[in-house]
């Protein structure tokens, strides 16, 4: 692939976007290589995804606004259901993903970091969603998932306006999760930069998160995901199923037989867990 890296470490795989001249725009090469390696991610071996950009200074800055300037209405709306495919994709995969934001998420960028489960960021991040300056709408999700992951009037101040926020303010409003920054000796050299620091708080959550049970991890994603497009009654069904679904698993087996283990030993050992 020319545009994404894809590597795995033991249970956790890290995706790259990886395309630095343009500050990792997704044109529709990258989309479809995306796509391609979201399909082929080893579900038996892994547990955790991180997406994230090459370099220092950009997550995604957006789509390729080279390649949408001469696209008539019919090839607009075809190339914001390619981006909107692939992020589906991305939000329903059935293991949990963290956006490791490591500066620009402009547009599309904001957009795909939101159809990540967790987002992290680096100190130097910007968020914000500058269509309307451009001409168009979001168009790779962003004008739905926003006003559902934060309060829909500050959506809209952020996308009307189209002001880019920086990573305090993101983190205020509740789109990121976390902020990191980079770390110094005490003469003030920096040790780490915050894209290192960055990926590994990444991978230590990913690492937190592929040591739990994985069939309970994927239900619950599940769970969270279709019990937030519906009505509360129906969203407590969607738990009751997933909840039943756990039992009889060897997963269920082992981490409840830990827990009621009277040797202490065993009690506080990792469970076995296996992947479905
Ligand atoms: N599309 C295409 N190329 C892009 C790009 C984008 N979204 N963002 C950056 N680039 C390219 C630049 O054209 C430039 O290429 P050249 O070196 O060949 O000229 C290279 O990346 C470096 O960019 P800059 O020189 O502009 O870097 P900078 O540090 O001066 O500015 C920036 C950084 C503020 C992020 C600026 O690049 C910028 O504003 N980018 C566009 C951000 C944007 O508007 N994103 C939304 C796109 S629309 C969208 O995403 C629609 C949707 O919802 C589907």
């Amino acid at each position: 692939m020319e545009f994404v890296l894809y590597e795995v470490k033991d249970r956790i795989a890290i995706i790259t976007i990886n395309r630095e001249s343009a500050l990792n725009a997704l044109n529709s090469q990258v989309l479809d290589e995306l796509s391609e390696t979201l399909d082929n991610v080893d579900l038996e071996q892994v547990r955790c995804l991180i997406l994230t950009g090459a370099g220092e200074k950009s997550f995604v800055a957006g789509a390729d606004i080279a390649e949408m300037s001469t696209l008539t209405k019919k090839e607009g709306e075809a190339f914001g259901k390619k981006g909107n495919d692939v992020f589906r994709k991305l939000e329903t995969f059935p293991i949990p993903v963290i956006a490791a934001v490591n500066g620009y998420a402009l547009g599309g960028g904001c957009e795909i970091s939101m159809s990540c489960d967790i987002r992290i960021c680096s100190e130097n991040a910007v968020f914000g969603q500058p269509e309307a300056g451009l001409g168009i709408t979001p168009g790779f999700g962003g004008t739905q998932r926003l006003a559902r992951l934060v309060s829909p009037g500050y959506a809209k101040q952020m996308i009307y306006t189209a002001r880019n926020i920086k990573a305090a303010e993101a983190l205020r409003i509740g789109l990121v999760n976390d902020v990191i920054g980079a770390t110094a000796d005490e003469a003030g050299n920096v040790t780490a930069t915050a894209k290192e620091n960055l990926m590994a708080a990444a991978e230590k959550m990913a690492n937190g998160i592929a040591m739990q049970a994985p069939i309970a991890v994927r239900n619950c994603k599940k769970a969270i995901n279709e019990g937030l497009q519906t009505d509360i009654d129906k969203a407590i069904v969607i738990e009751e199923k997933l909840f039943g679904d756990c039992f009889e698993t060897e997963d269920q087996k082992a981490g409840m037989g830990n827990f009621l283990e009277k040797d202490k030993e065993k009690k506080l050992k990792v469970v076995p867990f296996k992947n479905r």
